[in-house]
């Protein structure tokens, strides 16, 4: 059977680390807070000429590197951003300049914020299975520091900036073999206001800040999370036991356990990397992934659920056997 397989991983992140103290120096909050409420130590924060799609771009050539694939070799570039450099062109357009890739070959951004990059290895996945070439990369990248309100102390600790990238190639495979196994994406436009930018780009002619409902947010973030895992689940045929690891969306620690914690999945199952990435939207779990594949955690032949969900709201997860 065709089945799309994560052939390397790959990240990007900005050089400048802003900790907890720094940030306490600026707003009302503390180092202790901030870890207690969320995990968080640290965040990576985008400095001049770091862009979504120089970040994209750099994340790209390290799962190209990790794929033994060249640039050229991409057919399909699906870039996952709620932050685009401009209104237009696509910042995955921008990556195939940067990269090189072969002109003609497809490439589009997807915005699904938070689980962009569910969105966009679905679709990917997809794509590749019905015939649309046989090499893509799938992109997470954003700059979300660029939309903070640095005032609001609600908001402004709990996010940094990054990009991770997966190579993903449609192979012939056994059906006990690796590829992307099953995924699900769901949407609900009715919760816009718990979560949203008050600006634009597009019609609003501003350019507007992230304005959030935490509690809210929480609460409905690990309800649908276990929802569409069970899905996933129940679509591969397995049960939570069989997962090797799960790489969720790095939101807050908070919502890792309690997510875990409904499933019976085991803490240490869970790649963690907001601690030292924070919430980087749509290049979370790219990162997190990139993060246990480099250290070794996730092997050959590991089963590996990716999951988010994030502003709309939007939501997803996908498994992969690696
Ligand atoms: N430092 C110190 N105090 C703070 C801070 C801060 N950075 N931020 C808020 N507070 C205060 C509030 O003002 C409030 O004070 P009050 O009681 O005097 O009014 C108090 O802390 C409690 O505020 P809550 O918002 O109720 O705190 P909560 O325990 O819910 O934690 C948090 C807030 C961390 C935002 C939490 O709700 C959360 O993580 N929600 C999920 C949101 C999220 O992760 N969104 C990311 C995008 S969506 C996604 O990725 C899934």
């Amino acid at each position: 059977m065709i089945r799309s397989l994560i052939r390397g991983t790959g990240s990007a992140l900005p050089a400048r680390v802003m900790t907890n103290a720094e940030l306490a120096a600026e707003v009302e909050t503390s180092d202790e807070w901030i870890v207690e409420r969320t995990g968080i130590r640290q965040r990576h924060i985008a400095g001049e000429g770091e862009t979504t799609a120089t970040l994209a771009a750099a994340a790209a050539r390290e799962a190209l590197a990790a794929a033994g694939i060249a640039a050229e070799d991409i057919d399909l570039i699906v870039l996952a951003t709620a932050t685009p450099d401009h209104t237009f062109p696509s910042s995955a357009t921008q990556v195939q300049a940067l990269l090189g890739c072969k002109p003609g070959g497809v490439a589009f951004d997807v915005a699904a914020v938070c689980s962009g990059f569910l969105y966009a290895l679905t679709t990917a996945d997809a794509l590749l299975r019905t015939g649309t070439g046989t090499k893509a990369l799938v992109i997470g990248a954003e700059v979300f520091s660029r939309l903070l309100d640095w005032e609001d102390r609600g908001t402004c600790v709990l996010f940094g900036d990054g990009a991770g990238a997966v190579v993903l190639c449609s192979e012939d495979v056994a059906e006990s073999g690796p590829g992307i196994l099953a995924s699900r994406l769901h949407a609900d436009g009715a919760h816009k206001d718990l979560l949203f930018v008050d600006g634009g780009p597009g019609t609003t002619g501003t350019v507007g800040k992230l304005r959030m409902k935490g509690r809210e947010v929480f609460r409905h973030a690990v309800v649908n999370l276990s929802e569409v895992l069970n899905e996933v689940l129940a679509d591969a045929g397995l049960a939570a036991g069989d997962l090797d690891w799960i790489v969720p969306h790095q939101a807050n620690a908070r919502i890792l356990d309690a997510t875990a914690r409904k499933l019976g999945i085991a803490p240490e199952r869970v790649v963690v990397t907001v601690d030292r990435h924070a919430n980087t939207s749509a290049a979370s779990v790219p990162l997190a992934l990139d993060a246990a594949v480099r250290d070794g955690r996730i092997k050959p032949g590991d089963l590996v659920m990716l999951e988010a969900m994030g502003g709309g709201f939007t939501w997803g997860a996908a498994l992969a056997r690696m």
